[in-house]
């Protein structure tokens, strides 16, 4: 492996483009490459972004010898055939969340990263951000007493067209893998373990996709997660950790955190905050590099087993609402 960190980017796409940018300022980072389905759309990028070298096909970056690892940026329902693709071109990879669209799709990512021994992570932004960091320590000293509860909510008011990914059950859209993967995955890290019980409700809309949806997970002592997530209703994006002593209340957008407050005995007793860089992809992208570096095929932070149980989760909270996506077919939801 070459001095930097030699990077590919999959797709063209608006969250691609965030991370572009913040690979430009991470200076053992370098993007050796970009592909789209589209060799013109490529080459536009890659003048946006001061890259080298634009292709029109996907497979000419997984072939790319000068990439040691490819940002998947496609759609849900691409993410498996993408990252595989990559991962047998010798690439790591860092693929964009929901990490596949059912936990036999994610079996098989995995089950490829190890085949191939290189590094594979879920793009779950909020596991790398510094403040999380920080809310961990206060939980881990009991500053709240034992965590019972957690509460969080990831809902957007927004118009969509049925061609876009977000509602479209095609590209594997709707509420519950776009923006519910963050409730579900915050659940996981706060309470280190998985639920006993799983039970979700889903409004499927006009587009065939889950709108919105709440789910409840209880886990073996008792502990419950309360979660709401949504696409097309206009609600708040907070978090909190309730204790038997206290509660932690992280602000809007929680998943990609700048303040949290400590509160005890109805008081305010700490505050923290810290801006975020880059919208936060900077941490996930730096992440992906030290573990590289160090020669980690996966990250403790994110670690494949875990991202593999949430998609479990979200396949028992989606198997009562006859919500197909197109790869599920033939595929078993785990019940
Ligand atoms: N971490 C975050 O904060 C964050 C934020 C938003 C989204 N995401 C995740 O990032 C992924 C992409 O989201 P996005 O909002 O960037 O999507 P987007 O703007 O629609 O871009 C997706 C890109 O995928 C490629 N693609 C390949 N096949 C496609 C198809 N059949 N239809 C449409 N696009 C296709 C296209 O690139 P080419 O035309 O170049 O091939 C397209 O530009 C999703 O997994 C999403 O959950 C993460």
């Amino acid at each position: 492996m070459s001095e930097k960190i030699r990077w590919g980017i999959l797709s063209t796409g608006h969250i691609s483009g965030k991370f572009a940018d913040a690979l430009r300022i991470l200076p053992e980072a370098e993007i050796s490459a970009v592909a789209s389905r589209n060799l013109e759309t490529a080459r536009k990028f890659a003048e946006k972004h001061g890259i080298r070298k634009a292709y029109g096909s996907y497979s000419a970056l997984a072939d790319d010898p000068e990439v040691d690892v490819v940002y998947i940026g496609t759609p849900h329902s691409f993410h498996l055939e993408n990252s595989v693709m990559c991962m047998r071109g010798g690439k790591s990879v860092l693929c964009e969340k929901a990490l596949t669209i059912n936990a036999r799709e994610a079996e098989e990512m995995i089950r490829v990263a190890k085949e191939e021994n290189v590094f594979l992570m879920e793009a779950m932004i909020t596991r790398h951000v510094p403040l999380i960091k920080k809310i961990q320590n206060w939980i881990k000293s009991k500053k709240i007493g034992e965590v019972r509860m957690v509460k969080a909510s990831r809902c957007a008011r927004s118009e969509f067209e049925p061609f876009q990914r977000h509602l479209n059950p095609e590209l594997g859209g709707g509420s519950l893998l776009d923006v519910g993967v963050y409730v579900i995955s915050f659940a996981s890290m706060i309470f280190e373990k998985n639920p006993e019980s799983v039970f979700g409700f889903g409004h499927i809309g006009e587009f065939g996709s889950d709108e919105q949806g709440a789910a409840l997970l209880k886990y073996d002592k008792g502990e419950i997660a309360d979660l709401s997530f949504a696409l097309r209703t206009n609600a708040v994006n907070e978090a909190y950790i309730l204790g038997t002593d206290g509660y932690i209340k992280i602000d809007e957008v929680f998943a990609v955190p700048e303040k949290a407050t400590l509160v005890i005995n109805n008081k305010e007793v700490e505050i923290i905050e810290e801006p975020i860089i880059e919208g936060g992809l900077v941490y996930e992208a730096r992440e992906v590099m030290r573990c590289m570096k160090e020669g980690l095929k996966e990250s403790p932070y994110m670690p494949l087993e875990e991202s593999l149980q949430i998609m479990r989760i979200m396949d028992k909270i989606r198997a009562p609402w006859e919500l197909t996506y197109s790869n599920d077919t033939n595929l078993h939801l785990h019940n």
